[in-house]
């Protein structure tokens, strides 16, 4: 049987996460949506640099990069990255030192993320677009180790199947959880864009026997870029820990209905969901991720593709410094 002592004993990990991150229940929330049981998975409250997602995945890929003898990590986002400034404070945790190469947007300027990667002592090393992302990266890694240094790269959202082994044990923590309360929900949604965390969260939940239907919601990119992600990061973390599933398209659900004109860019449906969530429950969703995943979740309820009657899983990855990046579009926003 896959367990969390099973995985930690195989591979290298730092803890550093607050685990398990709490599975609440949204009444309010629910009854605003018609009576649906709404379950919040907490995973903003990982406790890293104002917790996210990217904390769970961190253990695993700092964990490597230290067994590996790294002196320093190297990793890449937009402006506004939470897997960046997530990544600056594991690298601080480790006594690693660390160099983020940020591209476009560059929303919020001194704010949100990016002030917090400065106060987390990340070197950060912009380029004009995504293109010169790969140039700048070889060139960082040859200059690093033509100084003696180490480098340890850890790619666009630690989506690999290392970082992936995070999003395993969630849905394994998860499995536990809803064990307890006694209940079966139908779907699962989270927000998904380097993929990483839909993937782990697709191993694991097959490990586990779950059957909910896992969401993604797009920030970005193309449905269908994301359901290759997905796959690849799957089926690559299946055979890194040996388990004998393969997934297909048909396991692999994203909507890229709710990502608004591009990545990064507000939508009404976003602020409303953000809004409503913290007027219900006193929780705050972010503007680039969670907020639209939550849009999501409830179209999907208000259309009734998921009946009033049904038990729902979100999963609050976290990314909550964006809002003050976003302060001048959400402040008074309706
Ligand atoms: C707050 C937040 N939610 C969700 C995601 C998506 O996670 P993944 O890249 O694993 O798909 C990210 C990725 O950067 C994020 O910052």
């Amino acid at each position: 049987m896959l367990t969390e002592d099973v995985l930690t004993a195989r591979f290298p990990r730092l803890r550093f996460a607050q685990l398990p991150t709490p599975l609440e229940e949204a009444p309010r929330l629910g009854a605003a949506l018609g009576g649906v049981r709404v379950l919040i998975k907490r995973d903003d409250l990982t406790g890293l640099a104002l917790g996210g997602n990217k904390a769970r995945k961190l253990e695993w890929l700092i964990g490597e990069a230290k067994a590996c003898g790294a002196d320093c990590v190297i990793t890449l986002g937009a402006g506004q990255s939470n897997h960046c400034r997530q990544t600056a404070a594991a690298a601080a945790r480790a006594g690693l030192d660390c160099y983020l190469i940020l591209s476009p947007p560059f929303h919020g300027e001194g704010q949100g993320n990016l002030l917090l990667d400065d106060l987390l002592g990340a070197t950060l090393i912009r380029v004009e677009n995504s293109d010169a992302v790969e140039r700048a990266t070889d060139d960082l890694i040859a200059r690093l180790r033509a100084e003696g240094r180490q480098p340890y790269l850890i790619p666009v959202g630690g989506s690999n199947p290392v970082g992936a082994l995070g999003y395993v044990l969630c849905a394994l923590e998860l499995h536990d959880q809803l064990a307890r309360l006694g209940t079966t929900p139908s779907h699962l949604f989270v927000a998904s864009g380097s993929a990483g965390t839909q993937g782990g969260l697709l191993v694991g939940a097959r490990a586990a026997g779950d059957g909910y239907r896992i969401v993604g919601i797009s920030p970005g990119s193309k449905a269908a870029g994301v359901i290759s992600r997905v796959l690849a990061v799957a089926n690559a973390t299946a055979e890194k820990i040996g388990l004998p599933d393969r997934f297909g398209p048909s396991d692999v659900l994203v909507d890229d209905g709710y990502t608004g004109p591009a990545y990064g860019t507000l939508t009404a449906e976003c602020i409303a969901a953000i809004r409503l969530l913290a007027r219900t429950e006193g929780i705050l969703l972010d503007p680039v991720y969670a907020g639209k995943a939550m849009a999501g979740l409830i179209d999907y309820i208000r259309r009734g593709v998921i009946p009033r009657d049904s038990t729902v899983v979100f999963i609050h990855t976290g990314g909550t410094p964006a809002l003050f990046a976003y302060a001048d579009e959400l402040r008074g926003a309706r």
